[in-house]
């Protein structure tokens, strides 16, 4: 099996939860202190090996581009002024040795379309997928894991975690063999059950390695409710074919595509953030 080395980033969803802020603007540009969600998310996968960043992108998505570009009027003019620090900053928004391919889902028609639409470019290799919206606090970071995984066992793996049963329905729910360390085979997958169906309270979060055969299952695969192709369902085909594992993934998970989620991960992060971290803990403190 060859090395990880490409990561799709599925950024054309309409992030709904979040109007009005994103009618004109993309979710994964929303700022948790000072950097945007998608740019944590790239730096967790650059920092696991990861090469290309493929980055499935819609309407209204063009800051996305512009943030990763080389930003010549603002450098020209920090430099004029001086400001090295901010420069820096600028400067190393795209960590060394990767680059950035862009590729459009012309409509939204689901997370398994947007990764299909990665196809073309990922071709024949093994892939992740990293959904921005699921902010990972840990350090090494969750890809970091999950690459070390795939290093060894070479199969798909899909990030997992507990959630309360009355959460159910808003994931990918599995069901698992015994857990061995942090890792335990799949046996079934459904998505977003209603709680007193569900299987278990094993949720399905927004980190995937996967194997190529998985856009050929995606392919086939039905669209469901509302003309969405689920990823979930090419998934299930794959675990009849292939060992898929579920991953327990290290530190905290902020899930930024909820209002409460984002919140805590603002307060979390701000209060440890070099500059003003001591200063709004402060203030947390005196209201
Ligand atoms: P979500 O289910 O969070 O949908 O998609 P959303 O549109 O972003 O947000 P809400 O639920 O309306 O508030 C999970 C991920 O899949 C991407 C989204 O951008 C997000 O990263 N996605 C979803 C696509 O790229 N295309 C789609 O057609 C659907």
């Amino acid at each position: 099996m060859p090395k990880l080395r490409k990561a799709v980033f599925p950024v054309a969803g309409f992030g709904s939860r979040f109007l009005p802020v994103t009618k004109a603007s993309p979710k994964e540009m929303m700022p948790v202190v000072d950097k945007p969600l998608i740019q944590y998310a790239l730096e967790e996968a650059a920092a696991a090996g990861i090469t290309d960043m493929i980055f499935v992108t819609g309407r209204h998505k063009r800051a996305i581009e512009d943030h990763f570009d080389k930003a010549y009027e603002l450098e020209t003019e920090l430099e004029r002024r001086g400001k090295e620090a901010l420069l820096e900053q600028v400067r190393s928004v795209l960590p060394e040795g990767v680059r950035c391919i862009y590729i459009r889902q012309p409509e939204p028609l689901g997370l398994g379309h947007a990764v299909l639409c990665a196809q073309p470019v990922v071709g024949n290799d093994p892939f992740a997928v990293v959904l921005a919206d699921d902010l990972m606090d840990s350090q090494p970071g969750a890809m970091s894991r999950m690459a070390q995984i795939f290093e060894k066992e070479a199969c798909s793996l899909l990030g997992v975690e507990e959630v309360p049963r009355d959460q159910t329905e808003s994931y990918g729910i599995v069901t698992v063999e015994r857990m061995q360390g942090d890792s335990a085979r799949i046996h079934s997958i459904v998505e977003k059950p209603k709680p007193a169906k569900a299987p278990s309270n094993l949720a399905v979060i927004g980190r995937y390695v996967l194997t190529p055969r998985v856009f050929e299952l995606l392919a086939a695969v039905t669209p469901g409710a509302g003309g969405e192709i689920q990823l979930t369902d090419a998934i299930s085909a794959l675990l009849a074919e292939e060992r898929v594992l579920a991953v327990r993934l290290p530190g905290r998970r902020f899930d930024c595509g909820s209002k409460l989620g984002y919140l805590q991960a603002m307060v979390e992060l701000g209060v440890r953030h070099p500059e003003v971290g001591a200063a709004f803990a402060r203030y947390l403190d005196s209201r």
